[in-house]
């Protein structure tokens, strides 16, 4: 498939009927690009996890300011596997804020996606839509815009925030994320975060798994250990670790708030020096 698809050819691609992941996302966010099956579908998964939104809004605030942190820092390139629908503040706003020469390749396989995107995240040179799965990360190197950004030999940030947990144990995982880490250039790092199964019962765990059995992706919710595991020996785990996200940058939830049942669990790690 052409990653670049001009906007009339994505359209005929389009299925209102069957709930995406994309959209599920976009409703628990309260956002208005959703349609009644994904909203159905968010609703059943809020029968199991009353406070999945608390908890999906933890995680945007982490990619948030994960990707201000970052800039601060002097990283310019962004790699956004698994973008999602926009979102305000856009990955690119947030960066471009602190680093004006900030550049990010967007890279989403959910057609609505790539529509939105089009529209509302491509600035000029700035960014890049690219209609592509992260089960294929030679592919997504291999793109010109990735590939150039790349060839500059700056450190990168792939963020990869809530996009693993559709990546079933039989695509591999884990020998994704090794690929990613050795194609980076030196100093490069990883913002991953990843909806944890420790609040879980077996129920649960099920009940979640086949509502999404039903959508655009199935999603495997794992431990934190798990989770963990992921990350191989090719990430260094920064402090303070692989660790619930609101963790990292807070503001922590409110103390009037309970706390939650459910976590995104991720950090930032840095691909160790070959
Ligand atoms: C839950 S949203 C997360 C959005 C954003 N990364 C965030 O953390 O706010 C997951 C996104 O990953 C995308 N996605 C799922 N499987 C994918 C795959 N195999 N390749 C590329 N994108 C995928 C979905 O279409 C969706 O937009």
């Amino acid at each position: 498939m052409d990653p670049y698809l001009p906007v009339p050819a994505i359209l005929r691609r389009l299925d209102f009927t069957q709930p995406s992941v994309a959209r599920i996302y976009d409703y628990l966010l309260k956002g208005r690009d959703n349609f009644a099956a994904d909203r159905a579908a968010a609703e059943a998964l809020l029968k199991q996890a009353p406070d999945l939104r608390e908890s999906v809004r933890d995680n945007r605030e982490f990619l948030t300011r994960a990707v201000e942190y970052l800039a601060t820092q002097g990283i310019s390139f962004f790699l956004d596997l698994g973008c999602g629908l926009p979102a305000q503040p856009n990955v690119y706003e947030i960066a471009a804020r602190r680093i004006p020469r900030a550049r990010v390749a967007y890279v989403d396989n959910d057609p609505m996606v790539a529509v939105h995107g089009r529209a509302l995240l491509v600035v000029g040179e700035a960014t890049a839509m690219i209609e592509l799965d992260v089960r294929d990360p030679a592919k997504i190197l291999a793109d010109p815009y990735v590939a150039a950004m790349f060839g500059e030999d700056e450190p990168v940030a792939v963020l990869a925030t809530d996009v693993f947990p559709f990546v079933e144990d039989a695509d591999d995982p884990a020998a994704i994320m090794a690929e990613l880490g050795e194609a980076l250039p030196a100093g490069s790092v990883m913002v991953h975060s990843h909806l944890s199964s420790d609040g879980f019962d077996r129920r649960q765990i099920e009940a979640i798994e086949h509502v999404y059995a039903g959508t655009s992706a199935r999603m495997t919710l794992r431990s934190t250990e798990q989770i963990r595991d992921l990350l191989g020996d090719r990430w260094e785990i920064l402090a303070p670790g692989t660790t619930a996200v609101s963790r990292w940058f807070g503001p922590l939830p409110p103390l009037s708030e309970p706390p939650r049942s459910v976590t995104y669990v991720g950090g930032i790690v840095r691909v160790r020096p070959r």
